[in-house]
């Protein structure tokens, strides 16, 4: 039985991130085994420059420059949601 999806990871294909390697981070992570992650590219996520850009939804989590050794990092984010944050 399919777990179902609970996150999804945006990975801009718009034309600069395109230019910094994107096409390479999403193929990469779209060959990943994530259980109840999707892996999607997108138009732009509106930080051109910064790029490979890479959010990861519903956390909003945020990634720039990302790189094939950075994926790992993603990778152990994913999946994980962050139990109770104490502030004070
Ligand atoms: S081109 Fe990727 S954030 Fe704009």
């Amino acid at each position: 039985m399919n777990q179902p999806i609970t996150q999804e990871i945006l990975v801009c294909q718009n034309r600069t991130c395109r230019r910094q390697g994107s096409e390479k981070i999403l193929k990469v992570l779209a060959g990943c085994d994530l259980p109840g992650v999707r892996v999607v590219g997108c138009g732009c996520l509106g930080h051109c420059g910064s790029g490979p850009m890479v959010l990861i939804l519903p956390e909003l989590l945020w990634y720039e420059g990302v790189t094939l050794g950075g994926i790992q990092a993603i990778i152990l984010i994913v999946g994980r949601r962050p139990s109770i944050v104490s502030t004070g």
